[in-house]
């Protein structure tokens, strides 16, 4: 298979996703075993750019999406390359286009790594940040026991008149304003979309979205730990079927919170952060991140 990759012309050069070509970037998907769909790589086509390599069948083998978050730092995510055409720098060769292309606009570039990707993206000049666990769950266990929050906190479901005051809270957590890919997100999951508030202050909120194989649960962003739980416990109840959950391998109350209810660590992924180490966000305010595809 290398030889025939290397005399290939076509895998010399990388160039745009075309909507068309969805299909063979969804197979790429279920071949990784991820959880993303259509809806998901639109996200890229249309808030960003996804790079694609194809072989002489004009069939896309590899692909690398960026997300550019308000001038500061930019996501490198969809980093996927079809089993037979592993092993030959297809993802070095997209990491390091993705990579000069955001530096010369002056934007850090960040990754959330699975540990193969992370093999590619150490050697490029990514450096690790901090960690975090997906968590799966086959259904919701619920047990029966409802959260308490301080008295005067309030968790309703998210209306139209909240929304400018979540995206601001978002962007302070998240360390740049996302609201473009936060409203794409909001209704893919409208049972589970929740915000805490006191009075007209925000103190946290949940989003969530379809998946090919499970209900992602994120970002999951709140100031306490007890508003997270409480959140949480209403997201799940307004879901079914199974769960993902990323959650901040500092959160280790959430983590052992969610293996009381059946959810159990499916993979780990690094964020890593591109050359000189940038601070942005608000760890601490992270309990679950939206997705290693999203930061
Ligand atoms: C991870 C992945 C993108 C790597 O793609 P690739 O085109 O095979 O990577 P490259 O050929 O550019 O690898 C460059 C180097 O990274 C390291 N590397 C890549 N894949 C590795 C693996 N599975 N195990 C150990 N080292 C690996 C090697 O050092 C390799 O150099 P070498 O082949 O000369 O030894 C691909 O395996 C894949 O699609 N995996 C499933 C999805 C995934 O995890 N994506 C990463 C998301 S963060």
């Amino acid at each position: 298979m290398s030889a025939m990759v290397h005399s290939d012309p076509e895998l010399l050069h990388e160039s745009a996703l075309q909507e068309t070509e969805l299909g063979d970037a969804e197979t790429l998907v279920r071949e990784a075993g991820w959880n993303q769909v259509a809806d998901d790589w639109r996200i890229f086509l249309e808030l960003g750019m996804v790079y694609a390599v194809r072989n002489s069948a004009r069939r896309v083998v590899a692909t690398a999406a960026v997300l550019l978050y308000s001038g500061r730092f930019a996501w490198i995510s969809m980093v996927l390359v079809a089993s037979d055409y592993r092993r030959q720098g297809l993802a070095t060769r997209l990491l390091r286009r993705c990579v000069s292309d955001l530096v010369a606009r002056g934007l850090v570039p960040v990754v959330d790594a699975t540990p193969a990707g992370r093999t590619v993206y150490t050697g490029l000049g990514f450096q690790d940040r901090w960690g975090f666990q997906r968590y799966s769950a086959p259904f919701v266990r619920p047990d029966g026991v409802a959260l308490s929050t301080s008295g005067d906190v309030l968790i309703r479901p998210i209306n139209d008149d909240d929304w400018s005051l979540l995206c601001r809270y978002d962007a302070h957590a998240f360390g740049a304003d996302r609201s473009t890919l936060l409203t794409r997100l909001r209704g893919r999951a409208s049972g589970a979309e929740f915000a805490a508030w006191r009075g007209r202050r925000i103190l946290g909120f949940v989003l969530g979205r379809n998946g090919r194989s499970a209900m992602q649960l994120g970002p999951l962003t709140a100031d306490e730990h007890t508003t997270a739980l409480a959140l949480l416990e209403r997201a799940l109840a307004g879901t079914h079927g199974p769960i993902y959950i990323d959650v901040a391998d500092s959160k280790s109350a959430l983590r052992r919170w969610l293996q009381d209810r059946g959810f159990a660590p499916q993979r780990p992924f690094m964020r890593m952060v591109h050359g000189s180490v940038v601070e942005f966000g608000d760890v601490a305010r992270t309990m679950a991140v939206a997705g290693p595809e999203l930061g």
